[in-house]
Order: structure tokens, then C-alpha cells, then sequence
């Protein structure tokens, strides 16, 4: 027997030893405990949900070194809201994701409410070191004595730095950045984006029914710019996380700015959702396009997302390909508390890209999912051009609608309802599709299963106006254990919506009514699980 250390175990030693001192992540948990974790029922399979308990808003949302990083809302201690933490994943493709401990912990100022981070990599902020741009985060103190005394002066924002990928974070010392200016009850999240025109950092901050701009030249003063949207849009609800970027109207040079504005409640089909405003920004005000202005909408908003599950959503900063890309929270302020999953609460949509187009009907945002995704497809099925009347059994051999996308082009014939419908032996059915005669897409989980948590659930199915004058309409779902995802002509209107069956789909129809439709092309594919 050699007394020699054999070389391989000396190298694993000293990667390892390496490995620590460059502070590499820890999992919270191992793969294996995981994956035994993510069967449950209801568990989403390819879309982002926390190992355990409650999370709401994504939050930090940036990217660097590779890594794309998800913070969002968590309560480690139970399954509905309570003391926030930011909680912390990353992914290197947008698919896959690794949980990492809890990077912000509440405090003596409060709970941590939702914000944003950026790569500040002129080290702007002086937090950098050795060359190192740091990762500034700003978020909302939420300042629970205060609420309990009745004081409404109970939301700053503050600051945080990390020097090591996002692993951990250094409160600034003196914080809060953004004192409330008193009284002001809702006051909040804060989404940083880099002015470069102006060699400024803007903040938007959500702030009752409104929005306002904040702008800094090293995170630590700022000073306010302008306020925005006091007379625009819909305002039955407390405006939140809002979002301020800067993006190219496709296939010209024109550059425009978004504001994506949360709202709860007042959404299209009742409570959480996400509006939106493109205009101009010079530096200090930000100015709607006409075809925002109430006039031109027939006094509505213009919603990002059309079903009920997709709120607080924002986008990543930093992102090196230019691509916009956005993550919403998959529930709603309506029921997200009761809804019948105990070991997690609540999942992240699918990430999208955005896109700015200019219309018939103005500039309309556009979602698609990430092309990432297609890395899910397993078995394809293709259906064969059809005429159907009736009820088509798609007859999927082993592609399970648990995990399943669908791209289908169809024309219905001038008053064709049709409905892709997933269904089991329970009887439960899942339906979605689009009207002619209404010209509007639905979705309807009244008969999806248990909807007994909430009266708000299941009322009536959600709907949602076509935009696209095309003849055939084009669909893009995807459906994932307890939800579905809508991308309808090329992403012109989306619709998000969870429910919870009885037992998992197993069968999939597609159902004409009221007239015939035409299936041009259809693919069908069973999706792999991340975890
Ligand atoms: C939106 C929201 C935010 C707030 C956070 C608290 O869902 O109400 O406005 O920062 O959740 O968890």
C-alpha cells in the first residue's frame, strides 16, 4: 500500500478548498431533496416555485456573470404572507434554477419589500473593490411598528451592495436613501435603471395611485424628478411595483420608454394585474404617446396580461443580448393565500421577452415566451391539417398535458368558438381558446376543479380582445401541472391562469362550435421537469 496521498484525492481537496474560499454558493438544499420535494400535487414542473412556503414578487431581478438572478417575497416560516425576506435563485439559461440561502433578512427598519438590483459598473456607488463592479440593490423598508402605531409614515426605500455574485449583501449604513416624506402611506418599490443619456440612476417608486421618478448619481442621495399617471390608466386599486425602461420599437431605430404599472385590485378580469404606458422620457418627465392618453383607449388601460395570474411583474436589468425580459408572480391578491397547495404557495410565470411594436391600435407591448425553453421539448407530435366540427380527441400517445406545449395555427370561420380542452376521469375540464363572433380569446376553469378557496376564483371565465386582424389565429400554450400560458399571435395577447384538478389532465380536445375551423398546422410537445 503506497503512504503517497493519491494525486486525484489531493486535487479534490484543494478544489474544494478553493471552491470555499471563493465563496461558492451553498445550496439550501441538495438535488436529491429536491427533487423527492417536487412531486407534490399541484407542483409546477418547469416553472419556478420556492422548496417551501410562501413567496410573492420576483424582485433583484439582474443579470452578471452569467447568471440570471431571481430574488422575490418570502415568508420561510409559513405558507401565507407575513415577515419579508428576500429570498434567492439564480439560473445560467432561464429554465433551470438553483436556490440559494435568503440574501435580505427584515431588520430594525422593517421588512424587506420588493425592489430591484442593478450591475453598477462604473462603481458609481463606491461599494466596488479592486476593480469589482458591485450589485446595488434598493428596495422598500416596511416598518411594522409604525403600521401597528397607525402611522402611515411606514415605507422607505434603502440600499444594499454585493461584492461576491449576489451571495451576500451589506445593508447600507445609512439607510433609508428615500425617507417617506410622511404620511405617505404607500410608497414603494423601487426599480433602478441606468440613464446612461443623463449619466443618472432613476428610480420609479410606486406611490398610492401613482408613480414617481427619483434620480441619483451614486444611489445614496437622490432627489425627486417628476410624477407620472395620477389621470391615466386604471386606478381601482393601489398602484405597485412598477417598472421604467427604455426600449426599441421592432424592426425601426426608434427608442421608447415603458412604464409597467402593477395594480391591486382593478385588473381586466378582477384584482391583481399589470398595465402599461409607452411614451418619452428627457431626463426628468415622462410623457405618454397620444395613443395612451384615456381618449384614445375609450377611457381603458392597456394590460400587459389579460388572465388573472401574472402580477408584480418586472424585468431584468442588465441582460447583455438587449432582450427585455420580464417575470411575473403566477396568482393573485384575490386568493393567493388560500390556494389549495401547502407545502410552497405560488410560482413565477413563465420568463418572456418583450417587444415594442408599433400597431393599428398603437404601440402594443408583445410577450413571447424564451426561445430558452424550447430545451424542454421532448416528444412532438404533429397534427395533420383538419377541418373540424365538433370535438377532435388530439390523441397525444405518451405526451402528457401536465407538461405540454402547443403551437397551433387555426382559422375559425366567422362565428367558430373553439376551445382546447384538457379534461380527466374526475370529469374536471380545463378550457381555452377564442370566439370569432366576440373576437376575444377565454379561459375558463369554472369546471378546472377545486375552486372552493374563494369566490373570486372561478366566477366566469377571464377574456380577452383579439388585437390581430389576421385570419388565422395562432396559438402558443403552454400548460404545466396547475396553470396555463396563452401567447396568442406571436404574443400580441397573453393570458395567465392557474387552477388545481382533482387528479393531473389526461386528455386533450380540441372543440369547435357554433361554426366550423380550419387546423393548419399543429405541433404538440411533452415538456421535461427542471427539478
Ligand atoms: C405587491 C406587494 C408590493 C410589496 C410586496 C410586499 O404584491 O404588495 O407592493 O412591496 O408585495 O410583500
Amino acid at each position: 500500500m503506497s503512504n503517497k496521498i493519491p494525486s486525484f484525492l489531493f486535487v479534490a481537496t484543494a478544489i474544494i478548498f478553493l471552491a470555499a474560499c471563493r465563496n461558492e454558493p451553498q445550496s439550501t438544499q441538495s438535488t436529491a431533496t429536491v427533487t423527492e420535494q417536487y412531486r407534490e400535487q399541484h407542483r409546477p414542473q418547469f416553472h419556478f416555485t420556492p422548496p417551501k412556503n410562501w413567496m410573492n414578487d420576483p424582485n433583484g431581478l439582474v443579470f452578471y456573470e452569467g447568471e440570471y438572478h431571481l430574488f422575490y417575497q418570502h415568508y420561510p416560516d409559513s405558507n401565507v404572507w407575513g415577515p419579508m425576506h428576500w429570498a434567492h435563485a439564480v439560473s445560467r439559461d432561464l429554465v433551470r434554477w438553483e436556490h440559494l440561502p435568503i440574501a435580505l433578512y427584515p431588520d430594525s427598519l422593517g421588512y424587506i419589500f420588493s425592489g430591484s438590483a442593478v450591475v453598477d459598473w462604473k462603481n458609481t456607488s463606491g461599494f466596488g473593490e479592486k476593480g469589482q463592479p458591485p450589485l446595488v440593490a434598493m428596495f422598500t423598508y416596511h416598518d411594522m411598528e409604525a403600521e401597528r402605531a397607525g402611522s402611515d409614515t411606514r415605507e422607505s426605500q434603502a440600499i444594499a451592495y454585493s461584492l461576491d455574485r449576489g451571495r451576500t449583501w451589506v445593508k447600507y449604513e445609512g439607510n433609508p436613501v428615500i425617507p417617506n416624506p410622511g404620511k405617505v402611506r404607500d410608497f414603494r418599490d423601487p426599480k433602478l435603471v441606468r440613464d446612461e443619456a443623463r449619466k443618472q440612476w432613476v428610480t420609479t417608486l410606486a406611490v398610492g395611485q401613482h408613480a414617481e421618478l427619483w434620480a441619483s448619481p451614486d444611489f445614496k442621495t437622490w432627489k425627486k424628478l417628476s410624477e407620472f399617471g395620477a389621470d391615466l390608466g386604471n386606478h381601482e386599486g393601489v398602484w405597485e411595483c412598477p417598472d421604467f425602461f427604455p426600449i426599441k420599437v421592432e424592426g425601426t431605430g426608434e427608442q421608447k420608454w415603458v412604464i409597467l404599472q402593477n395594480l391591486n385590485p382593478g385588473g381586466p378580469n378582477g384584482g391583481s394585474a399589470v398595465q402599461y404606458f409607452v411614451g418619452d422620457f428627457d431626463g426628468k418627465n415622462f410623457t405618454v404617446d397620444p395613443s395612451f392618453l384615456p381618449d384614445a383607449q375609450g377611457g381603458k388601460a392597456v394590460w400587459l396580461d389579460h388572465g388573472k395570474d401574472n402580477y408584480a411583474g418586472v424585468t431584468w436589468s442588465d441582460v447583455p443580448d438587449g432582450r427585455r425580459l420580464f417575470i411575473g408572480w403566477m396568482s393573485n391578491w384575490q386568493y393567493a393565500q388560500q390556494v389549495p397547495t401547502v407545502a410552497w404557495r405560488s410560482a413565477c410565470t413563465l420568463p418572456r421577452v418583450l417587444t415594442l411594436r408599433n400597431t393599428a391600435v398603437g404601440y402594443r407591448l408583445f410577450s413571447e415566451p424564451v426561445e430558452e425553453l424550447e430545451a424542454l421539448r421532448q416528444q412532438l407530435k404533429s397534427l395533420e391539417p383538419a377541418t373540424v366540427k365538433g370535438a377532435l380527441d388530439l390523441n397525444l400517445d405518451s405526451i402528457s398535458p401536465a407538461q405540454m406545449e402547443l403551437l397551433l395555427d387555426i382559422e375559425p370561420s366567422a362565428a367558430a368558438r373553439f376551445t382546447i380542452e384538457l379534461s380527466n376521469s374526475k370529469g374536471e375540464t380545463y378550457r381555452i381558446g377564442y370566439d370569432a363572433k366576440a373576437n376575444q380569446f377565454f379561459s375558463d376553469r369554472t369546471k378546472a376543479g377545486d375552486h372552493s378557496f374563494s369566490r373570486d376564483f372561478a366566477k366566469q371565465p377571464s377574456v380577452a380582445p383579439r388585437i390581430s386582424t389576421d385570419k388565422t389565429v395562432r396559438l402558443h400554450l403552454f400548460f404545466d401541472a396547475a396553470s396555463a400560458e396563452l401567447f396568442a399571435d406571436g404574443g400580441a395577447t397573453v393570458m395567465t391562469e392557474v387552477f388545481f384538478p382533482g387528479e393531473v389532465f389526461t386528455r386533450v380536445k380540441l372543440v369547435a362550435e357554433g361554426g366550423e375551423v380550419q387546423v393548419k398546422e399543429g405541433r404538440v410537445w411533452g415538456l421535461g421537469r427542471i427539478w
